[in-house]
């Protein structure tokens, strides 16, 4: 089978992973792999059943019942389909957000999703994003970024996000969602977020997209034939 190259990009929610992401895939013609919508599929599918995101024996009994499909419409969109209901849209709510956050610490949903990540790499270039994909979906990755910023802009953009979509925006409660996201995502056992050994780390707190493009860019161009 031909080599295929893996671009990690790994931070913390808000950092700006997805937008940066999209646009480098596109760029260089590769796969885009948004993980965090798989976990946000649990989540969903867990919240229908009224099965509590803390709760592991629920989750552990219901997660067989669950198939996740991600295809990708003629624009490149990723798309999740939960027992093939298409979930893209239901799964973008804060109230999602933290529930997948909560979900993604059981350790039986992380093992399940563990394959489902690594076939996609296996396959096809890919552009990652997540929260352990350089330090343990694809360890071996050719390119690993963390992208970060402070959680006060990550607030700000998040709350432009969804005022742009027309949903009604509270600052305080998105930053407070975000600050105890990243309590979660950071400390909890199994494959938290952290930087790999091997990562370069990029603040975008002062940045704007083009700057960090460039940034990645000139990340990527040194590791691989582009
Ligand atoms: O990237 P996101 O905000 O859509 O992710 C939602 C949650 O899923 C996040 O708070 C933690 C979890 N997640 C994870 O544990 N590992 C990943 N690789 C991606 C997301």
């Amino acid at each position: 089978m031909a080599k295929t190259y893996a671009i990690a990009i790994d931070g913390p929610a808000g950092a700006g992973k997805s937008t940066i992401a999209k646009r480098l895939a596109k760029e260089l013609g590769y796969h885009y792999v948004d993980t965090g919508a798989i976990y946000r599929t649990v989540a969903y599918f867990m919240d229908l059943l009224g099965v509590s995101p803390k709760d592991s024996d629920g989750v552990e009994r219901y997660i067989d019942e669950l198939t996740i499909q991600i295809e990708y419409d003629e624009e490149g969109k990723q798309h999740m389909l939960m027992n093939g209901m298409d979930v893209t849209d239901e799964i973008r709510t804060q109230d999602i957000s933290q529930k997948a956050s909560l979900v993604s610490a059981q350790p039986v949903v992380r093992e399940v999703l563990l394959d489902m990540q690594r076939d996609v790499a296996k396959a096809h270039n890919v552009i990652m994003d997540g929260r352990d994909i350089g330090t343990v979906v694809l360890p071996k990755a050719d390119v690993k970024i963390f992208l970060t910023a402070t959680p006060e802009v990550r607030a700000k953009r998040r709350c432009d996000e969804l005022l742009a979509k027309g949903q009604k925006v509270n600052y305080e409660q998105v930053l407070k969602d975000i600050i105890q996201r990243d309590y979660q995502d950071t400390h909890r056992e199994i494959a938290p977020l952290k930087l790999a050994r091997d990562s370069v780390k990029v603040d975008t707190s002062e940045l704007d997209i083009e700057g960090v493009i460039a940034a990645i860019e000139a990340i990527i161009k040194e590791k691989i034939p582009v």
